[in-house]
């Protein structure tokens, strides 16, 4: 009984102790990234935010030193990956880093009739997030290792896990995503760094909000942040939500793929191409 207890204990001081302190996250001047840094806000933590947004980067800080966190925030794109190294390492050698959230992302795809991609605008999405999300965690790889503790989580996307007609790059950036963290994940287990791959389904943003389609249990961005949350404080490798959509895309990887092709022609999708284009 005494022993159980004394274990019991230990565990709670194990998970006070893995509980991340010093927070980063990628697109935090909008919906999920903003969800997020509001979710971890409250006295004691510290969240280095960014995103391009000026004043919405600035609006989520400010309602997250309202909660009572420590919060700054740097401008910047995360496709320059200098930048992003000198602010990540200024952050880290400051305060280092316990957890790293690359959140930041765009969408691009098809509207009805349309057949094929912009190529300015695929390499846009790929930079920002691709390269973008490999410009955040790759400073911070080295620095976690030598600790021998941190987390590093990537925000996928059930379109990662099967290629749907309406946005190809899109798709193909995520899968690029869960593939890398996958990889990661293996990697630096034994040095101590956890990763989690987040794999959500449709969350209200202004990211998907801009594309017309069917949205089935969509949920709103604070559920999808808690959520995240959770599973990151469980140390889980992949947080994905909701299950039946999660379990359905599964499924769609192994069904037929005549089939599932057929299914997802009949499925009306329109999703606008970016304007973002890199310079
Ligand atoms: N919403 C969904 O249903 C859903 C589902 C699955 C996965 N996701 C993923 O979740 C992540 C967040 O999306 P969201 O829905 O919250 O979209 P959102 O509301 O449009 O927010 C996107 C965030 O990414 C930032 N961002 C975009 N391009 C950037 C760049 N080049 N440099 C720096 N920051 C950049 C934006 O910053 P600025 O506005 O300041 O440029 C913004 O803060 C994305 O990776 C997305 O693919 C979303």
């Amino acid at each position: 009984m005494l022993a159980k207890r004394r274990c019991g204990a230990n565990l709670s001081a194990a998970r006070a102790k893995m509980q991340a302190k010093s927070i980063l996250i990628t697109g935090a001047s909008s919906g999920i990234g903003r969800a997020l840094a509001l979710a971890y806000a409250r006295p004691g933590i510290s969240l280095s935010l960014t995103g391009r947004d000026r004043e919405r980067l600035q609006d989520t800080a400010s309602a997250a030193q309202a909660q009572g966190a420590e919060a700054a925030t740097a401008q910047l794109d995360v496709r320059d990956q200098k930048a992003m190294a000198q602010w990540i390492g200024a952050v880290d050698a400051r305060r280092p880093i316990d957890l790293a959230i690359a959140n930041a992302g765009i969408t691009t795809g098809l509207r009805p009739g349309q057949l094929a991609e912009d190529p300015a605008a695929v390499r846009a999405i790929v930079a920002i997030n691709l390269i973008g999300a490999l410009n955040t965690v790759e400073p911070l790889i080295a620095p976690m290792c030598a600790r021998r503790r941190g987390q590093i989580a990537f925000i996928g996307s059930i379109a990662g896990i099967r290629g749907l007609p309406y946005a190809p790059a899109y798709c193909a950036t995520k899968a690029a995503i869960h593939a890398y963290s996958e990889s990661l994940r293996g990697r630096l287990a034994a040095s101590g760094v956890k990763v989690s791959l987040i794999i959500p389904g449709f969350v209200k943003t202004p990211l998907n909000d801009s594309i017309t389609a069917i949205k089935p249990l969509e949920i709103p961005d604070a559920q999808a942040a808690a959520l995240i949350k959770r599973g990151i404080e469980k140390e889980r490798p992949v947080v994905a939500f909701p299950k039946s959509l999660y379990l359905l895309a599964g499924l769609a990887r192994i069904l037929p793929v005549r089939i599932v092709d057929k299914v997802m022609r009949c499925i009306a999708v329109s999703i606008p191409q970016t304007a973002e284009r890199n310079d």
